[in-house]
C-alpha cells in the first residue's frame, strides 16, 4: 500500500518525505521535480484527478497552494480517492475555516465539508500560520505589516505539521479527525518582530495597519483590489483572536513539543 504524497515539492511535502523516510510515493507536476526528493515519483497534477496515482487501500496526502480552480480540484480528487477505495484522506487545511470564510478559509472550508461527507477516513491538519512565512515579510526597511493589531497567532513551524502527517499517514488508521495545530505559544506581531531583531541581527518592527489601510497597503504591492481588501480583513478577523490559542495537538501525537520561534529562527538557514 502507497502513502501517496501530493504538494510533494512544497515546504509541508518535502518535510513529510523526510519525515516518511522515503517511504512515498510523491506527485509532481513536472518529472524533473521528482530527482532530489528522495524517494518514487509520477507525474500527476490536482487538475486532472485521474493522474493521482490511488489504488485501493492507499493513503493520500492531499495537499497544494490555492487557486482559483482549488476547490474543485480537491473535491474531484476527494471523489477519486473514494471511488478507488482508498484507506485515509490526510489534508491540510486552516484553523477555523468555514465554507463562508474568506480566502483560503472559504476555501478549505468548502472542500474540508466534501472530504468529511465522502465516506473516506479522513484527517483534516488544521494550523495556524506557519514561522516560515514570517522573516520574508520582512521588507528592506525591516518592516512587517499587518492588521493584527496586538492579537496573538500561535505561528507553527511547518516541519511539525509534516511530523503529525507523517504519524498519521503511519500508524493505524484511526477515527476521522480534525487536528488543530500550533506552535508552543502565540505570541503578537510586536513580540514577534523583537524575535526577528535577535534571530537577523538587524532591526525589525511591526507596523500596524486598520483593515483599510491593509488593503490600500496590499494593492500598492501589486495585489488585485478584491484580495487585497479580503487580506486586510483577514488579518483583522485574525487579530480579534482567532489564532490566539495554543492546543496540544503536536505534543499529543508526537510524544514531543512543537518548536518554538526562537528554536525555529536559530535553526533556519
Ligand atoms: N502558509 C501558511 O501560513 C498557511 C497557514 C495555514 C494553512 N496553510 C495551507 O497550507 C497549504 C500549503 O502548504 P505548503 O506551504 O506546504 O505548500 P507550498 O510550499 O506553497 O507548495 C505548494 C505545493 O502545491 C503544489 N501544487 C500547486 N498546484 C498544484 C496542482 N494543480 N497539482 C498538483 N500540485 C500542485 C506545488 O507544486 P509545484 O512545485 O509544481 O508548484 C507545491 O508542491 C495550503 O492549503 C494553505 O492554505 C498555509
Amino acid at each position: 500500500m502507497a502513502i501517496v504524497v501530493t504538494g510533494a515539492t512544497g515546504t509541508i511535502g518535502r518535510a513529510l518525505i523526510r519525515e516518511l523516510g522515503g517511504a512515498a510515493l510523491a506527485v509532481v507536476r513536472r518529472a524533473e521535480q521528482g530527482a532530489d526528493l528522495g524517494c518514487e515519483h509520477v507525474v500527476g497534477d490536482l487538475e486532472r484527478p485521474e493522474s493521482i496515482p490511488i489504488e485501493p487501500g492507499d493513503r493520500l496526502f492531499l495537499n497544494s497552494s490555492i487557486w482559483p480552480g482549488f476547490v474543485r480540484a480537491h473535491q474531484a480528487v476527494i471523489d477519486r480517492a473514494a471511488a478507488r477505495g482508498a484507506a485515509q484522506v490526510v489534508t491540510v487545511s486552516v484553523r477555523g475555516v468555514t465554507s463562508a470564510g474568506l480566502l483560503g478559509f472559504g476555501m478549505h472550508g468548502q472542500v474540508d465539508d466534501h472530504l468529511k461527507a465522502s465516506g473516506v477516513p479522513w484527517s483534516i491538519l488544521a494550523p495556524v500560520g506557519f514561522m516560515q512565512n514570517l522573516a520574508g515579510d520582512v521588507d528592506e526597511e525591516g518592516r512587517i505589516f499587518g492588521a493584527y493589531g496586538r492579537g496573538r497567532v500561535g505561528y507553527i513551524d511547518a516541519r511539525d505539521i509534516a511530523a503529525v502527517a507523517a504519524a498519521l499517514l503511519t500508524r493505524p488508521v484511526g477515527d476521522s479527525a480534525t487536528y488543530e495545530l500550533t506552535g508552543p505559544d502565540a505570541p503578537t506581531h510586536d513580540e514577534i518582530a523583537a524575535e526577528l531583531t535577535r534571530s537577523l541581527g538587524r532591526p525589525v518592527r511591526y507596523v500596524d495597519l486598520s483593515a483599510e489601510e491593509g488593503a490600500a497597503h496590499f494593492e500598492k504591492r501589486g495585489m488585485p483590489a478584491q484580495a487585497a481588501r479580503d487580506l486586510a480583513r483577514l488579518m483583522a478577523q485574525i487579530g480579534d483572536g482567532r489564532w490566539a490559542g495554543t492546543t496540544t495537538t503536536v505534543a499529543d501525537v508526537l510524544g514531543r513539543p512543537p518548536r518554538s520561534l526562537r528554536e525555529f529562527l536559530a535553526q533556519a538557514p
